[in-house]
């Protein structure tokens, strides 16, 4: 079974809760689990041989929340590269903007500059379709469970 660090990007909760589904559904497939709400890098660090799962909203205009977006800028400016990782995406949204999961994109976008691996394709809840999105995430998360070795 996998372990897996769950880093969330949240402005209101709602990434927070479909990251806190993630958990126990994961969990219950036997993988070890954890969800960094202010991820530092010695966590990410961590999980760079393990499993990473990327769980963020979007604010302002297509931009990064503020609690995740320290943990960006350090992977941007200080890592650099890291072919090693194999991580998955679940972008929270609102169509109605322009830049429609910007901040999932921007990170999907730096991760595989960096030669990272996604496992799976990324998953994005429209805040205007889906108003439970923990419930919208439940099937993604468990077919993204069983692709982990
Ligand atoms: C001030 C504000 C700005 C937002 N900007 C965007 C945006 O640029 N792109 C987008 O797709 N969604 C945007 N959203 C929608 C949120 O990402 C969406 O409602 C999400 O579900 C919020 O999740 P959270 O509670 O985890 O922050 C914005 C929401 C607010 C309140």
């Amino acid at each position: 079974m996998a372990e897996v660090g769950i880093f969330v990007g949240t402005v209101y909760g709602n990434a927070l809760m479909v990251a806190e589904e993630a958990e126990m559904l994961l969990a219950r497939q036997g993988h070890h689990v954890k969800v960094f709400e202010e991820g530092e890098l010695s966590s990410w660090q961590y999980y760079r041989n393990h499993y990473v799962l990327v769980v963020t909203s979007t604010t302002g205009q297509g931009d990064l929340p503020d609690n995740i977006a320290p943990l960006f800028c350090e992977l941007r400016d200080v890592v650099g590269f890291q072919p090693e990782l194999k991580y998955g995406l679940i972008a929270l949204g609102d169509s109605s903007y322009e830049k429609f999961c910007g901040a999932g994109k921007q990170f999907d976008a730096l991760l595989q500059e960096q030669g990272a691996t996604r496992v799976g394709k990324s998953l994005e809840i429209d805040s205007t379709v889906d108003m439970e999105p923990e419930k919208a995430a439940a099937g993604w998360i468990e077919a993204w469970g069983h692709l982990l070795k």
